[in-house]
């Protein structure tokens, strides 16, 4: 591991664009279930029910039982992994944090330059009457796996792609022009099986940049990655960070 952590870290130093990917793992250590991989929610919810565009409009009550176990067991909070990367980019490391994942913990953590490819669920819209809600006015209903708007509608759908849905055009457009841009990429916690996100990847990779991979389970596209760390985000951001800006941080 220590090799591999100061081969890594010297690439990241030297980057002249260096960007991190991050999927559910990046969350894991937060309390943060994943979709996939061990324990994943779509072992124990039906995806097609939970997560398609078309079901929520039927019935939404699939997604909130489902929202329920995602990020209301208890308050989320970042992790050292993730306050390794803000600081990482406040040290002027990192260009960019392109992000599946909706729970907003990168911008917790005081990360300032977040693509999130898949929307977030702080902000919320009736689709009867248009009426916004943040998440926080909601939560107490998500808790009952029910949630629904003054105006009777059951339809308060949160501001995240659901499948069949379209990503937001700027956001990704922005990530894929910082992945054009990109020499350096860690991806960490994606089973990248997802598109167009999982393209993100690849395009840095085809530019030729130096990839670097951060997951507990093993087996994804290994002749794309230069380095393969067989770890937790949390535990090897934080080694990476110290590697690159010295010291304990705290
Ligand atoms: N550290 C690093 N990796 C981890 C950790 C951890 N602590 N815990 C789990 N992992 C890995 C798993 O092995 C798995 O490969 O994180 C990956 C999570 O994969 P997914 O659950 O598929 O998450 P993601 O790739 O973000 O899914 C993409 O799918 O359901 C949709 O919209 C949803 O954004 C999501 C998209
Ligand atoms: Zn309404």
């Amino acid at each position: 591991m220590e090799e591999k952590l100061l081969s890594v870290s010297s690439a990241w130093k030297k980057a002249n664009y260096p960007l991190v990917f991050t999927g559910a793992g990046m969350s894991a250590e937060s309390g943060v279930p994943t979709f996939r991989g061990k324990d994943g929610l779509w072992d124990r919810f039906d995806v097609e029910k939970a997560a398609y565009l078309q079901s929520f409009l039927e019935d939404p009550g699939p997604f909130w039982k489902m929202a329920r176990e995602l990020v209301l067991k208890k308050e989320v909070n970042p992790h050292q992994g993730h306050r390794a990367l803000a600081r990482l980019e406040e040290e002027g490391y990192l260009q960019g944090i392109i992000t599946q994942n909706i729970d907003g913990l990168h911008q917790k953590a005081g990360s300032k330059e977040v693509y999130e490819l898949h929307g977030s669920l702080d902000k919320l819209d009736c689709l009867d009457c248009q009426k916004k809600y943040t998440w926080e006015e909601i939560s107490p209903d998500v808790e009952k796996g029910e949630v629904n708007c003054e105006c009777g509608s059951r339809k308060v759908k949160p501001r995240i792609v659901f499948f069949g849905e379209n990503l937001p055009r700027e956001e990704l457009d922005r990530a894929f022009f910082a992945a054009e841009q990109c020499d350096f990429l860690i991806v960490v916690g994606s089973s990248l099986e997802v598109y167009p996100a999982a393209s993100i990847p690849q395009i840095a990779w085809q530019r030729g940049a130096r990839m670097a991979l951060i997951n507990t389970e093993q087996g994804f596209f290994p002749e794309m990655f230069d380095w393969v760390f067989l770890d937790s985000a949390e535990r090897v951001l934080v080694e990476l960070e110290k590697k690159i800006l010295g010291g304990d941080q705290k």
